[in-house]
C-alpha cells in the first residue's frame, strides 16, 4: 500500500482524489460525497476547461492529446499546492494513469479511491451521457485502454466497485470511510 505508512499518514494533505476510468462515477459520486462531507467539490477537467477558455474535447481537437496532459499535470500541480482545508477531486479517466500525476498526488500523502467497474458496465454507462469522451473510441479500444490503465488505478488507496450501487449509496459508504481515516489521522498528530 503506497500510502499506508505511518509518517505517511500524519503528513497526509486533506485532499480526496476520485480516480477510475471514463463512466466510474467520478463525477456524480464526488458531486454527492461533496455534500455529505461539507467541503468543496472540483472536477479537474472543468477546472481546466474554465482556465483555458475551451472545452476538453476542444483541446484534443485543436492540440492533441500531448498537449491535453501537459495542462492536466499543471492543473493538478496547482491545485496540490493550493490551501490544504478539505476538498474532493475528481480527475479525468487518464490523469491518474500518467506517473507524474500519481507520484505527484502520493507525495502530499492525499487519500486515491478508485472507482471501479467493469469495461462493458463503464460502456453503457458513457453510451448514456451525452458528455464529449475524445478517447472513447470503438469498444475494443475503450476495453483495451481500460486494461492497459488498470495496474496504474490500482496503485490507488482504496478501491471500490461502483458496478453495482447508485452514486448516493456509494458517496454513503464513503462518508463513514474518510471520517474515520481523517479522525485517526487526527488522533495520531
Ligand atoms: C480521459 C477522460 C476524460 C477526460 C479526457 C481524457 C481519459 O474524463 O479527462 O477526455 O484519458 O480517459 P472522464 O473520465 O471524466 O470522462
Amino acid at each position: 500500500m503506497p500510502n499506508s505508512t505511518p509518517e505517511r499518514q500524519a503528513e497526509r494533505s486533506r485532499l480526496v482524489f476520485l480516480v477510475g476510468f471514463m463512466g466510474s462515477g467520478k463525477s456524480s459520486v464526488g458531486h454527492e460525497l461533496a455534500i455529505r462531507l461539507k467541503c468543496e467539490f472540483v472536477d479537474l477537467d472543468q477546472r481546466i476547461e474554465a482556465r483555458i477558455g475551451r472545452s476538453v474535447g476542444a483541446i484534443f481537437r485543436d492540440s492533441g492529446e500531448g498537449e491535453f496532459r501537459r495542462i492536466e499535470h499543471e492543473a493538478l500541480k496547482e491545485l496540490l499546492r493550493e490551501s490544504d482545508s478539505m476538498r474532493l477531486v475528481a480527475l479525468g479517466g487518464g490523469a491518474f494513469a500518467q506517473p507524474d500525476n500519481a507520484d505527484a498526488i502520493r507525495d502530499v500523502g492525499a487519500i486515491t479511491i478508485f472507482l471501479d467497474a467493469p469495461p462493458d458496465v463503464l460502456w453503457r454507462r458513457c453510451q448514456e451521457d451525452p458528455q464529449e469522451r475524445p478517447l472513447r473510441g470503438k469498444y475494443e479500444q475503450f476495453a483495451e485502454l481500460h486494461r492497459q490503465r488498470m495496474n496504474r488505478y490500482l496503485e490507488a488507496s482504496w478501491h471500490i466497485d461502483s458496478s453495482q450501487k447508485t452514486a448516493k449509496e456509494i458517496a454513503a459508504d464513503l462518508e463513514q470511510r474518510i471520517h474515520a481515516e481523517f479522525l485517526s489521522q487526527e488522533n495520531t498528530r
